[in-house]
Parts: structure tokens; sequence; C-alpha cells
């Protein structure tokens, strides 16, 4: 899909925005439906999907699969926005390039009472570089993955459900690569569960994750390829992230106390002006490529 043209001005307004993430907590309440899945209830327990609804898709109606979900039963650290930015970071995943929705949002289901959704957001590849990194990732193509939060009262787990994939580059308009939703979803749990954990570059602060998978009745038995965005099909395999902190590093420490601040998703050595720079360089360099 190609992505919009933004001014560089309105590209500076979105990072900043995006520097204004809020924490949010959300308690676990269990009940008996809709189906608790330890960390997680199943959307299709209490009228959700597992496949999103993508936009402007031929022929209309498709979605991409849900196919990683960060459990509740991971550190009260993951619970926060902050938390799960910053585990993201730990998996070379950031914002997109300065702040570009990524192409059109995305809804999804959780089956929570908050029906169907857009995105929370996206986050790219950014191949080690947290500042700029996921503006290679637009121009080349690689991992993503969109994100939703299990929170409404219905169904209030607090999980995270993430749709990853792999894309091809701009040239290509962003079309997933074959079978590029198992890849990018095993991808994200390969990173995740590499020996010796993963570490965020913005806080030093450390991880330790394990998976689990699902599938069958209630995850994607139903769902065929023809109802999947790009006619690329998947196992149907959802895997269970549940991710431990080993050290907060020089995080600051999340709760009650920081319920009202904010932490940049920019590292702060990047000035507004070097932003302004890259992205009058990058909409250059869209404006040649599309
Ligand atoms: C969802 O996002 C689309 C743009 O991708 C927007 O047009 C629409 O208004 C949004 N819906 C809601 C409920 O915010
Ligand atoms: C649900 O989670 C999303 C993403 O963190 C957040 O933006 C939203 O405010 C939360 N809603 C509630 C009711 O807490
Ligand atoms: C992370 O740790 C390294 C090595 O100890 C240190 O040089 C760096 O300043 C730390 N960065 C943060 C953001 O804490
Ligand atoms: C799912 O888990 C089962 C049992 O742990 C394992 O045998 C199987 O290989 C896993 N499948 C995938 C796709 O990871
Ligand atoms: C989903 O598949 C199961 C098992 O094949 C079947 O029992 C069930 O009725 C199906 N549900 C829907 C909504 O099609
Ligand atoms: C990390 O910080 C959170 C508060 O932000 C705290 O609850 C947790 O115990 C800390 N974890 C470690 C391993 O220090």
């Amino acid at each position: 899909m190609p992505r919009p043209r933004m001014p560089a001005t309105t590209a500076a307004v979105c990072v900043l925005a995006l520097a204004a993430t809020r924490v949010v907590a959300n308690p676990v309440v269990r009940r008996a439906s809709p189906t608790w899945e330890g960390g997680y209830y199943n959307p299709t327990s209490n009228g959700g999907q597992w496949l999103t609804a993508a936009r402007d898709t031929y022929p209309a109606g498709l979605g991409e699969p849900i196919n990683v979900v960060i459990s509740s039963e991971s550190d009260g650290v993951l619970m926060f926005d902050e938390g799960f930015f910053d585990y993201s970071q730990s998996l070379q995943f950031s914002a997109s390039c300065l702040g570009q929705s990524g192409g059109l949002e995305q809804e999804a289901n959780l089956g929570d009472g908050n029906g169907m959704h857009n995105q929370s957001g996206l986050l790219r590849e950014n191949f080690g570089d947290p500042g700029f990194g996921t503006c290679r990732e637009t121009f080349e193509g690689g991992y993503h993955y969109r994100f939703w939060r299990q929170n409404g009262t219905a169904a209030n787990s607090g999980a995270w459900f993430l749709a990853a994939s792999q894309e091809q580059d701009l040239a290509a308009q962003h079309d997933i690569t074959p079978n590029g939703y198992d890849i990018g979803r095993d991808e994200v749990v390969r990173r995740a569960v590499a020996s010796g954990g993963t570490k965020s570059p913005l806080t030093n602060r450390t991880f330790t994750a394990t998976a689990r998978n699902a599938s069958g009745i209630g995850y994607y038995a139903n769902v065929s390829t023809s109802e999947i965005n790009h006619g690329v099909g998947t196992d149907g395999v959802v895997m269970i992230l549940t991710v431990k902190v080993t050290s907060n590093g020089s995080a600051p420490s999340l709760g009650a106390s920081s319920s009202g601040a904010s932490q940049t998703l920019v590292p702060s050595r990047f000035t507004l002006a070097q932003l302004l720079g890259t992205a009058a360089l990058t909409l250059f360099a869209v404006g040649i490529l599309v």
C-alpha cells in the first residue's frame, strides 16, 4: 500500500505527538466467560475474531492474522504503554518512520466489548537504530506489527494483540511477502526468546520471554485463505509470549506515581532540527520512488 505524503512540518508534529504517549494501567479482571486462556481472553469466545479488518482490500472485507499475544501474565511493566514500547525496542521494533501512520489503519475486535476499532499503532523493524531505522524499513520492507490492547470492560485482560508480518519494499507497494504473516510472527518470537534475553537500547531495561502456541477451534480453524489479505495463508498458530523484566536498567519507574509522566519514543540526542532535516530528506526520497 502506498504511503501518503506528509509535509515535513506535519511529520515533525507527529513525532512530537508520539512523544506524548501516556501511561495507562489496567487491572486484570478474570471471569468465567469470555474464555480465559491464561493471560488473555479468546476474542472468538465473546464475539471477536483473530482476523483484523483491513481497509480498501480487493475483494472487500479481507483481514490479516493477529498472530502474537503478549500475555497479561507478563511483568507489570509490560502493562504500561511505555513498558510495551520499551519491550518492542528490545526486539528492534519502533514507531514508524517520522511518525507516519504506516498506511491504512486496520481494525480488530478482541471480544472485549470495544467492538471493531482501529489499531493503537504500528511498529516497524528498526535495524537496531531506534532513531531512524524504521525509515529504512519503509523503503526496503521488512518486519512490522500492528497492535491492539484487550482492555474493554467485557474482557479486560490488558494483553497486547499483535498482527505481525513481513512486507515487501516500497516499490512493491508494501505487499506481504509469500507466507509473510507466519514469517513475521516467527521473527518476533525468535527475537523474543533469544537466549540471554533482549535489551532496550533506550533504557537498558532487559527482558526474557517464554513462548507457547495456540491454534485450532477458537483460533483459525474456521478461517480460509480467501478471507486473508493478499491471499497469503497462515498455519493458524498464534504464539503467546510471557515476558519478564530482568533489570530495569536506567528506565524511570512505572507505577501510580508515573501516571502523568511521558517518555519520548525518539532518543533525546536527536534534536528537532535533525528530525526536520531527515524528514525533508525522506520526503525527497519518497518523491523519487513514488
Ligand atoms: C480509523 O482510521 C481511519 C483511517 O485509517 C479513519 O478514517 C477512521 O475514522 C478511524 N476510525 C475511528 C473510529 O477512529
Ligand atoms: C486501552 O489501551 C490503549 C492502548 O494502551 C489505550 O490507548 C486506551 O486508553 C486503553 N483504554 C482504557 C479504557 O484504558
Ligand atoms: C546502557 O549501558 C551502557 C553500558 O553500561 C551505557 O554505556 C549506556 O549509557 C547505558 N544507556 C542507558 C540509556 O542507560
Ligand atoms: C506448538 O506447540 C507444540 C507443543 O509444545 C509443538 O509440538 C509444536 O511444534 C508447536 N508448533 C509451532 C508452530 O510452534
Ligand atoms: C468452526 O469450526 C468448528 C469445528 O470445525 C465448528 O464446530 C464451528 O461450528 C465453526 N464455527 C463457525 C462460526 O463456523
Ligand atoms: C522494574 O520496575 C518496576 C516499576 O517500574 C518494578 O515494579 C519492578 O519490580 C522492577 N523490576 C526489576 C527486575 O527491577
